[in-house]
């Protein structure tokens, strides 16, 4: 047992919906972000111009109209950049790669930079840079995939995931199975679009560089930065206090970054720079392009006998991004024959990167819905099939799944749903000129364990304080550290502070792929169990005033918990969390418009926290879900590689008025195989297996088949007929 699970559930305050910490800070303002900062005095403005080609070189650039500008200090192009390390495409880490920039005359998509102006003013650097005039020597690029282009087929994924796994017999199981799905689905490029634009202020200190920015995780710009620039990490210190969303585009370090770094050193004073809203869709990596075939073989029972999952998508070879997405079959259902294999080809597009559930969200989306065109073909309950083939080992590894409450998911959300109300037939269930129908999903996420450290101290002016370098990137990790400490200590919530989000803290994982809350909590536990036997007292309110009476001047003891590739016999189990996803909308016969009536998500994740932050994380992952399918896609112009819609205004979300009420339910059942403090994580969960319920929805509904994401009107209209 674990000391968050204190017998004395009244006073428990693990668990508990509490507001989050740093609220009234955002919503009154006071919150300030890194393009909001000051410090070391008046910063100077950075503003970039981009290339207007996809591919080519710069033949000739003059900016001297913009050097002539009132406020204008100087305009950093190929010609004046300092040097830096080239682009290192041998580390496959995406998010501690080097990212020089302004390093030669290549262009290698549409938006590259191609110049930095630094000026007194943003509207001074913005109206220079829009004074920079450049030529170019255009080559015909591939925008877009078509048959014939080259592709390869790389050894590792993403994150160290095998490219391609094969387990029996996947041909010939396929071939001779009694009931076959073989079909292809395609997903456009996604953009992650944080509200909080990148932006970083930095200055120099001598041979220090000084960083506030918008990030996920800091240790990654170090490492970055020491293969760019050559700097020590203990030279590059960084603050990111407060950050609006990452959604995965903030783990590598992109132009803002290193535009502000090169530009404060050339200058000798601060700079800070923000990409803009349009400039984000093409300096800031996006989820790549994908086309997937899912191959299902089953009896005639409904039993999976062969399952295949063969992943295409574009990974730049100078930036390569492999998404992991083949991942999400291999310990989804059981099943004797299985391959999943990935492929990439190159295009002349801003490079991939990780965008929330990278794998899974595109993953799920097709094999989710593969296995309704399975029930279909088999006339059999969707829930049902896939409750037949849940298992309690990996189907790959032959592990223990920790935690596996597939089948708990799906029947707790088909009861709470009404979901024997469901029609099985298409167009069964009509409400005037609407058809309408349900659809479910599956959600599966892998659990990762990455290097923590955290540190708590009682200190001289009588608080608690938790110290660790994670973001809070607006998931809640003030509170639920505040809610751990509170609880291990035994003292009062009000009476902890959190101190986070800067490289003098003690190196945490960061925040991403759904780590953040577990690795920090598990090392957070530790250390309070650590502090309370290095004060020899007991939990309790009288923690601080005893601990001072005996050390005047505080005590501190740290906490850690080893990456899961240093945790011997880590691959005996496979930890997951898991989730199911109920969606009913509605499709008017005529116009195809889509109504979302409905939308229940049943998440395992371990323990929950804090229901409150949890929910809002699960919620807000749903809601990407019916984005993905539904509406939101970067349009890719083929001629020139441009994004046609690339800003708030033309790229299609869902407002308000498109989501229904959401429905989040969560087994909070501690998962202590996974995690020391049973801890798993939700940042991700939401958005995995979310899409395929509505293309699912959308076919019990009308009974068109979605294949290509996101459903676009001009092709359900004609089919609806
Ligand atoms: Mo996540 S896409 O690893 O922030």
């Amino acid at each position: 047992m674990t000391r968050l699970d204190s017998p004395n559930t009244a006073t428990r305050i693990v668990g508990r919906p509490i507001d989050r910490r740093d609220g009234p800070q955002k919503v009154t303002g006071s919150a300030t972000y890194a393009y909001e900062k000051t410090g070391a005095g008046k910063a100077l403005v950075g503003f970039f111009a981009t290339a207007t080609i996809g591919r080519g070189e710069i033949e000739t650039i003059d900016t001297s109209a913009g050097e002539a500008m009132p406020g204008v200090r100087l305009i950093v192009t190929y010609r004046n950049a300092p040097q830096q390390a080239a682009l290192d495409t041998g580390n496959r880490a995406f998010t501690t790669r080097a990212r020089p920039i302004l390093m030669g005359r290549r262009i290698h998509h549409f938006g590259h930079p191609i110049a930095l102006v630094i000026a007194e003013t943003y509207e001074q650097a913005r109206d220079a840079a829009r004074s920079v005039v450049a030529t170019y020597t255009t080559e015909p690029g591939t925008f877009v995939y078509a048959e014939g282009h080259p592709v390869h087929q790389p050894e590792l994924a993403n994150a160290g995931f095998a490219g391609s796994t094969n387990l029996g017999d996947f041909e010939t199981g396929f071939a001779t199975a009694a009931f076959r799905v073989d079909q292809t689905y395609e997903t456009l490029p996604h953009c992650a679009q944080p509200l909080e634009p990148h932006a970083t202020l930095a200055h120099w200190e001598g041979e220090t560089l000084h960083l506030t920015t918008s990030h996920q995780t800091l240790r990654y710009i170090q490492a970055s930065l020491r293969t760019a620039l050559g700097l020590a990490p203990e030279n590059v210190v960084i603050s990111a206090p407060f950050v609006g969303g990452g959604f995965g585009s903030k783990l590598a370090v992109h132009a803002d970054l290193m535009g502000a770094a090169i530009g404060a050193r050339m200058v000798g004073q601060p700079v800070k720079v923000c990409l803009t809203r349009q400039q984000m869709f093409s300096l800031v990596g996006m989820r790549p392009w994908h086309r997937q075939r899912v191959r299902l073989g089953a009896d005639a029972d409904g039993r999976l006998t062969a399952i295949g999952h063969e992943v295409l998508l574009y990974s730049n070879e100078r930036d390569p991004f492999i998404e992991q997405t083949g991942i999400v079959t291999r310990s989804l259902y059981t099943g004797p024959n299985r391959m999943t294999r990935h492929r990439v080809t190159h295009l002349d597009l801003p490079n991939g990167e990780a965008v929330r559930a990278p794998g899974e969200l595109p993953g799920l989306l097709a094999v989710e819905t593969a296995m309704d065109e399975l029930a279909e073909a088999l006339d059999m309950d969707p829930v049902a099939l896939r409750v037949l083939n849940d298992t309690t080992t990996d189907p790959e590894s032959g592990a223990p799944l920790t935690g596996r409450t597939l089948t708990q998911c799906l029947r707790t959300g088909a009861e709470r749903f009404g979901w024997s109300a469901r029609l099985r037939q298409p167009r069964a269930r009509r409400d005037g000129n609407w058809f309408v129908g349900m659809g479910v999903a599956s959600a599966i996420r892998t659990h990762f364990q990455g290097a923590t450290e955290v540190e708590v101290a009682v200190t001289p002016d009588r608080r608690i304080q938790v110290r660790s370098d994670i973001t809070d990137i607006g998931t809640g990790s003030y509170t639920i550290l505040a809610q751990v400490a509170a609880e291990v200590l035994g003292v009062d919530f009000s009476e902890v502070d959190v101190m986070l989000a800067h490289t003098r803290l003690p190196a945490g994982g960061g925040s991403g792929g759904s780590w953040g809350a577990s690795n920090t909590t598990a090392a957070l536990h530790q250390a309070c169990l650590a502090l309370l036997e290095r004060a020899g007292l007991p939990a309790g309110p009288g923690l601080v005033r005893q601990t001072l009476a005996a050390h005047p001047a505080g005590l501190s003891a740290r906490g850690s918990l080893p990456s899961m590739g240093n945790v011997p016999n880590w691959r005996e189990k496979s930890r997951h969390t898991y989730g199911a996803h109920f969606v009913e909308l509605a499709v008017h016969r005529l116009t195809g418009e889509i109504k979302v009536r409905r939308m229940l998500g049943v998440f395992s994740a371990g323990r929950i926290l804090n229901p409150k932050t949890a929910r809002s994380q699960l919620l807000g992952g749903m809601i990407w879900g019916l984005s993905a399918a539904l509406r939101e896609a970067a349009e890719i112009d083929p001629r020139r590689g441009n994004i046609v819609n690339g800003d708030l205004a033309e790229y299609l979300l869902p407002v308000h008025a498109d989501v229904p009420d959401v429905d989040v339910m969560m087994l909070d059942e501690p998962d202590l195989e996974a995690n020391p403090v049973g801890v798993k994580g939700v940042g991700e969960l939401g958005a995995c297996g979310s899409s395929a319920a509505f293309a699912n929805a959308l076919y019990n509904a009308c009974g068109v088949r979605a294949r290509s994401f996101p459903v676009h009107l001009s092709s359900l209209v004609p089919e609806l007929g």
